[in-house]
């Protein structure tokens, strides 16, 4: 084996637990927030994502670490917002459903992860 080729091998066994994350598992809830939810909610989670800050929505995206707004909902309102979107809460059809991407698990993590942000808990 060339040492060209031994050194291409071991950067393909390093970068494999990268490129293949363990099955099943979309990763943990602050990755999927930043892959799923950050483009509206922002990337801290107050609501000045990427697309709020261009202008492009009528209705602004809530602010994630509002405690005040955020302990209004009971933890399984925030679980069907995620997962039907906001016409389940009768709220703006611009909060997207994500049932058909997240699991239920991953989607109970986001919960756990969204009550983190707001140093809140929900209505009971
Ligand atoms: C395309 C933009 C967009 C994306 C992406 C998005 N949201 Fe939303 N979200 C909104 C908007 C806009 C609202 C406000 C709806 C309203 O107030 O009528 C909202 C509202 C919510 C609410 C309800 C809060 C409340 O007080 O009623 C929750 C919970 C929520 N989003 C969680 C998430 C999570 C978790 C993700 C990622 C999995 C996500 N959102 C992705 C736009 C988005």
């Amino acid at each position: 084996m060339k040492r060209s080729d031994i050194a291409l091998w071991a950067a393909a066994l390093i970068l494999a637990p990268t490129l293949w994350p363990s099955a099943g598992r979309a990763g943990t809830a602050a990755d999927d927030y930043q892959n799923y939810c950050a483009q509206c909610h922002g990337t801290m989670g107050t609501g000045q994502g990427i697309n709020e800050t261009a202008g492009g929505l009528s209705v602004s995206p809530r602010s994630h670490i509002n405690a005040e707004e955020m302990s209004k909902l009971s933890d399984e309102d925030l679980r069907l917002g995620i997962a039907e979107g906001g016409d389940a809460l009768q709220k703006s059809g611009l909060m997207p459903p994500w049932g058909k991407t997240l699991s239920s698990e991953n989607i109970d993590e986001l919960v756990i992860y969204l009550r983190k942000l707001c140093k809140c808990v929900g209505k009971q």
